[in-house]
């Protein structure tokens, strides 16, 4: 061995042991053998046929006037003691604690907020996962809930409707959005892999789109976007973006590393999936969600045509 193949050895060393330990996933920024192309090999639910995100296409989701406003528990007050953030090796999540649940709007039950995560591309690239009318947003947040009912993450990822995350696309406007800047500020103590750091907690309700646009949504079963993709969740993804300032944007997808610490930087981007296959399934607009027009309306329409047709032929 040389010394260029030493040096070659020794700066990709950290990266293969990491890459190569059992059922080590990764995006394709990071490498092209791991990336989501490559998550059915160590997954098999990575390849069924309700995986997530998928692109919505608003003028095919079905109306479901069901699909009413959802019922936030806990959401409007910060709850005791703080909450921790931290780098995961995949995206920044923060672990929530406290009693904030969401229920009513077609879910079955009552569902406990879990944590919190973002996906994103780059400072000029878009990230978001779920796609709206084939356009990708800058960034996406997750709110995972659990199921209240199960005890356990691993028992609720057998159910399909174990889970219910909230995603939430994120847009670049002129703006800085305060409600952000708890998170943005934390962002420089969770640079690498493992890094944590304790927040001030805050009411969850900051990071949603405002009050009068929750009750517009899209609803569709499907799974969690990583491995092991489990199809257990019930997903709602709001019509309406939020938006953040050019500079909290900045500071979000330029401060972290898929790299822990003596490992070689990788800037953690592109940490998103690409939308899946609907296959069979449909989504379902809520109340107020754009929409094509109701099956109620059609038909309103329809019967006011054949009406005034009969009208023309009686006529003559
Ligand atoms: C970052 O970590 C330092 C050291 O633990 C702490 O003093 C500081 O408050 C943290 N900053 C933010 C914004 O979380
Ligand atoms: C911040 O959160 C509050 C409470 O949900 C909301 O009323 C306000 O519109 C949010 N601000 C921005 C800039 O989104
Ligand atoms: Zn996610």
């Amino acid at each position: 061995m040389n010394i260029f193949q030493l040096c070659l050895t020794l700066i990709t060393f950290p990266f293969i042991v990491h890459v190569s330990g059992g059922g080590q996933w990764c995006y394709t920024s990071q490498h092209s053998t791991c990336g989501p192309d490559h998550w059915k090999d160590i997954s098999h639910s990575c390849g069924g046929d309700h995986q997530s995100p998928i692109n919505i296409e608003k003028m095919k989701a079905k109306r479901d006037s069901r699909l009413e406003s959802i019922t936030f528990q806990g959401y409007d007050q910060a709850p005791p003691g703080q909450w921790k953030l931290m780098n995961d090796g995949h995206s920044v999540l923060l672990s929530l604690s406290g009693d904030m649940y969401i229920s009513e709007a077609g879910l079955p039950n009552k569902y406990k907020a879990l944590q919190f995560h973002f996906h994103w591309g780059s400072p000029n690239k878009d990230g978001s996962e779920h796609t709206v009318d084939g356009k990708q947003f800058p960034l996406e947040l997750h709110i995972v809930h659990m199921n209240t009912k199960f005890n356990s993450i691993t028992e609720a990822k057998k159910d399909p409707q174990g889970l219910a995350v909230l995603g939430i696309l994120i847009t670049v406007g002129e703006t800085e959005n305060s409600n952000y800047s708890t998170l943005v500020a934390a962002m420089k103590n969770v640079s690498l892999e493992g890094d944590s750091t304790v927040v001030s907690t805050f009411p969850l309700e900051k990071l949603l789109p405002p009050q009068n646009q929750l009750s517009r949504y899209y609803r569709y079963q499907g799974s969690l976007t990583t491995p092991d993709c489990s199809e257990a969740v019930i997903w709602t993804v709001f019509e309406h973006p939020i938006s953040i300032s050019r500079a909290q944007h900045q500071i979000l997808t330029d401060t972290a590393y898929f790299s822990a610490q003596g490992e070689v930087l990788l800037k953690m981007t592109d940490n998103f999936r690409p939308p899946q296959p609907l296959k069979s399934r449909k989504v379902l607009a809520s109340k107020d969600a754009t929409a094509r027009s109701s099956s109620a309306l059609q038909a309103s329409v329809f019967t006011l045509t054949l009406l005034y047709l009969t009208a023309i032929l009686l006529h003559d």
